[in-house]
């Protein structure tokens, strides 16, 4: 698969993390509004002025906020700019007081576009009576995360993600007395691969981590993705809490071998551990039946042995996520039995043996299915199987031989990649009315279709990216023009002739254009010049005749040009010298 479906489709898992945060955060109910931390009386006009004072050491500014604030909808806003000195501030935007009206309990401060420094002198530190800050979502320009937080004794919840802290944390400091913390988010929640070392928060010190695990009798949703847990043995995380609903420990450079005894916790419900690719560790293979976990990723991680039978006792499962780890063994027949599950990715590990279709059959909320491998899938053959909510399929390289035409009555679908398989005949024509919406990949690469691309295709207005290559198909259709958005075609590698149908013109999002490899003829059009935005062009192995045309020389964004294996005669475009983006060339 391209790196680019890759970074897609962790993406969606990290937009769903994040959103399930906000789900889980937003559930908790106010906790316990006495007082019970604070020995002197504090007096509301000193809070509102601590609070008027810490506003006034950031700037608001827009692009503050982090990227998941206002991605896919718009949450961020300057909640601090409406605070005026001289009014109460429990009435301020974020702020909750205690019912007596004499102190802070709460501040959230989530996507507020802050920037600046938070100091360990900040006058934050003395709200004594918080109970709730959140600040997550801000841009605190790599501030360590200071040990005074330790002074907020009475802190059950506190949110401090995607906030750009940095630097080393010793958590038994910051959390020093707070044996009644029931949430900690300090997830980096950026995408990792544009993190850099000074970004980075690590968690320093096994022993003092071991600690504050074991202290936190009362925690129930622990975050702290992105952010550098190699120095922690997980063994560590053994002594979590029974009340624990919640550990999310994405991207965390975890090694080690992970504690058996969490998948028991009995009340977790999302345990999150993908992209460590150096922990280890194995499913319960017994006892393991009463859990009522929604969420399990293990994405991307060493996690090996068989995936039990039992799993299809975990009925409130949604997310099973096992992709790129060293499972091995069958895929259980039980898991027919989670009728909640909404995605299920089993691809890119070493699964083997047969798995029938019918046993999903159950599964009417399944919106993701990804297999691949050295399975052996046979493809429904009962009518009833159909999946109306069905968005993504994958099933690369499972030794179909048919097309899944039971997906004809899943209307939604927006990805669908059956690379690798022995799928002969014609591409169906109904394609193109089932999915005129929605469907905006599709890749149909290394099969053995034949015939004609079916002229329906072109009414598929969402497709991004069409990937056919390595297919036995003719004739390109001449309404290819209408897919004003795709932007990645190949073709490659099939049995196409004639000449391109000068439509190819119009699709003027087209980045990428691969035609290599078929018996294609005639001249290169002298239109392709239109096409703006394409930054690679591949037209290689074929049967083109003339002379290159100067028009290329408009393709300002073109990095690389095939055009070797033709026909082609007289000069090479002098022009072609004023295209300063290209790096690649082969004429002949
Ligand atoms: C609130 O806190 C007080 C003092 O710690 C305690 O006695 C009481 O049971 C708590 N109430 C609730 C609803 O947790
Ligand atoms: C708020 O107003 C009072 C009285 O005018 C003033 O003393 C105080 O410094 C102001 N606080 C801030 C943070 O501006
Ligand atoms: C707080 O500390 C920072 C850094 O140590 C310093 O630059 C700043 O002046 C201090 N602010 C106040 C109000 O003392
Ligand atoms: C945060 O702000 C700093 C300073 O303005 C900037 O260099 C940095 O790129 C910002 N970080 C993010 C994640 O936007
Ligand atoms: C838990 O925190 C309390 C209060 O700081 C401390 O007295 C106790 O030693 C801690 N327990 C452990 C196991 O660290
Ligand atoms: C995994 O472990 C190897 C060997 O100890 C190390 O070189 C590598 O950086 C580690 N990778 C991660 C992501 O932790
Ligand atoms: C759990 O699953 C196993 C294997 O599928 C089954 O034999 C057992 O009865 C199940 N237990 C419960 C409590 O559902
Ligand atoms: C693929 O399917 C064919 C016929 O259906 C079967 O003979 C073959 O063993 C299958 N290959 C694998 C890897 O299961
Ligand atoms: C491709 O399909 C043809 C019939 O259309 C069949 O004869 C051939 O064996 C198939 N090739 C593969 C690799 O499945
Ligand atoms: C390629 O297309 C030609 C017709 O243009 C047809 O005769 C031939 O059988 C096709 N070859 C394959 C391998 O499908
Ligand atoms: C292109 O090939 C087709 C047969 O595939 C042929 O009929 C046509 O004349 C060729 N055109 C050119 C310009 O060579
Ligand atoms: C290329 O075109 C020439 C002339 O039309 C023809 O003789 C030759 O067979 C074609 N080659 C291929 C690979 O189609």
């Amino acid at each position: 698969m391209r790196r680019d479906v890759w970074v897609f489709l962790f993406l969606s898992v990290l937009l769903f993390l994040i959103s399930s945060h906000s789900i889980i955060i937003a559930v908790v109910v106010t906790s316990n509004t006495s007082s019970p931390y604070s020995s002197q009386r504090p007096s509301p006009a000193s809070e509102c002025d601590a609070l008027l004072q810490f506003s006034q050491s950031f700037t608001i500014s827009r692009d503050a906020s982090a990227d998941y604030c206002d991605y896919p909808t718009n949450t961020s806003y300057p909640k601090t700019a409406s605070w005026k000195n001289g009014t109460n501030c429990c009435s301020w935007d974020g702020v909750t007081c205690h019912m007596s009206k004499d102190y802070v309990i709460g501040l959230d401060l989530s996507c507020s576009r802050l920037r600046g420094a938070l100091h360990s002198n900040s006058t934050l530190f003395s709200l004594r009576n918080l109970q709730r800050l959140n600040l997550a979502g801000n841009n605190f320009t790599g501030s360590p995360i200071s040990s005074r937080f330790g002074i907020l004794t009475g802190l059950a919840h506190l949110n401090l993600s995607g906030s750009s802290f940095s630097g080393i944390i010793l958590l038994e400091m910051i959390i020093h007395h707070h044996s009644n913390l029931i949430s900690l988010d300090l997830s980096v929640s950026l995408i990792p691969f544009y993190l850099s070392d000074s970004q980075y928060l690590t968690i320093e010190e096994d022993r003092s981590f071991r600690r504050f695990i074991s202290n936190l009798t009362q925690l129930r949703e622990l975050a702290l993705d992105g952010v550098d847990m190699s120095r922690i043995s997980p063994s560590s995380l053994t002594n979590l809490s029974s009340t624990l609903t919640s550990l999310t420990l994405d991207v965390c450079l975890l090694q080690g071998t992970f504690p058996i005894n969490i998948f028991r916790l009995p009340n977790l419900r999302i345990l999150s551990l993908s992209d460590n690719s150096n922990l280890t560790g194995a499913l319960p293979q017994t006892n393991w039946s009463s859990s009522p976990l929604v969420l399990l990723s293990l994405s991307f991680t060493k996690f090996h042995g068989p995936i039990p039978d039992s799993v299809g006792n975990l009925t409130s499962l949604e997310y099973l996520h096992l992709k790129g780890s060293e499972f091995t063994g069958s895929v259980p027949p039980t898991l027919g039995n989670l009728d909640r599950l909404s995605s299920l990715a089993l691809g890119g590990l070493n699964l083997s043996g047969t798995v029938d279709f019918d046993m999903f059959a159950r599964l009417k909320n399944l919106e993701d299915l990804y297999l691949s491998g050295n399975l052996n899938v046979m493809l429904p053959n009962n009518g009833n199987c159909s999946f109306p909510r069905l968005k993504e399929l994958i099933l690369q390289g499972v030794n179909l031989t048919e097309f899944p035409y039971f997906l004809s009555s899943s209307e939604e679908l927006e990805l669908l990649d059956l690379v690798g398989n022995k799928i002969s005949g014609p591409i169906p024509e109904w394609f193109g009315r089932v999915w005129s919406n929605t469907l905006a990949y599709l890749d149909l690469s290394s099969n053995n279709f034949t015939g004609e691309i079916p002229s329906s295709i072109c009414q598929l207005s969402s497709l991004r990216d069409l990937e056919l290559l390595d297919n036995r198909l003719g004739t390109i259709p001449r309404c290819f023009g209408k897919l004003s958005n795709l932007s990645y075609l190949s073709i490659s590698s099939n049995n196409f002739t004639g000449e391109i149908p000068s439509s190819i013109c119009q699709l003027s999002s087209l980045r990428d254009l691969d035609l290599s490899d078929n018996r294609l003829n005639g001249t290169i059009p002298r239109c392709f010049g239109k096409l703006s935005n394409l930054s690679v062009l591949s037209i290689s192995s074929n049967n083109f005749t003339g002379e290159i045309p100067s028009s290329i020389c408009q393709l300002s964004s073109l990095r690389s040009l095939y055009l070797s294996d033709n026909r082609l005669k007289g000069t090479i475009p002098r022009c072609l010298g004023n295209l300063s983006n290209l790096l690649f060339v082969s004429l002949f």
